[in-house]
């Protein structure tokens, strides 16, 4: 039986050892310049839509309130003129595919958050903070080959899983006038609001064509 591979010869000098990442998730992040300016006006337009309709959805959110999915289309609309602006011009995605969104607003009071989840029937998925106290809430996101790599996660070096992000989970803290979209299929939970005041965001479904 062979016990240990890794010890006794030193042959590490013989040998050139590379690496190739394959198949990259990629998680694409905008930031919104000049989101102070219109801050306030999105925080009173998601409180208005509360108002509207205090019971909101129960989906994913343990708590927080979340509004009925709306269809981003009226460019003169604050909130779908916003989103608009966010996710119209995508960088990456070519100009010829066209993109379609639908919308929500979730406010999360302090000790909400939501459960583990994805976004079935989409292809993009994405939140934008517009309220986003310290403390309330990262998201987290689960490596897809969780289960399939996980005494392989384990097993490497801390140097090599930084230098190619190479973990069970992810998580990114919330900020405000930031955009994050990422491949629906990716399993995430918004973690506890552990801060004294109210985390707002929109989340949204894109659909590529
Ligand atoms: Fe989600």
């Amino acid at each position: 039986m062979i016990t240990n591979l890794t010890t006794g010869d030193n042959v590490t000098n013989e040998l050139n050892y590379n690496i190739t990442n394959l198949f990259p998730v990629s998680i694409h992040q905008i930031d919104v310049n000049g989101f102070d300016k219109v801050k306030d006006e999105l925080i009173n337009y998601a409180y208005d839509l509360q108002k509207q309709n205090p019971v909101g959805r129960q989906i994913s959110n343990r708590g927080g309130w979340q509004s009925p999915t709306f269809q981003v289309n009226n460019k003169d609309d604050l909130l779908h003129s916003f989103l608009i602006k966010c996710f119209t011009k995508f960088p990456t995605i070519k100009e010829s595919v066209k993109i379609s969104a639908d919308a929500w607003v979730n406010i999360n009071k302090p000790n909400n958050y939501n459960a583990k989840h994805y976004h079935p029937t989409c292809d993009l998925s994405g939140v934008v903070w517009l309220k986003a106290p310290k403390n309330s809430g990262a998201i987290t996101f689960e490596n897809p080959h969780e289960f399939q790599t996980y005494n392989l996660i384990e097993s490497y070096t801390e140097e090599f899983k930084q230098s190619n992000n190479y973990y069970h989970t992810w998580f990114f803290d919330p900020t405000e006038g930031r955009v994050l979209i990422f491949p629906s299929h990716l399993i995430h939970e918004v973690r506890e609001n552990k801060s004294n005041e109210d985390r707002i965001s929109v989340s949204f479904n894109i659909r590529l064509k």
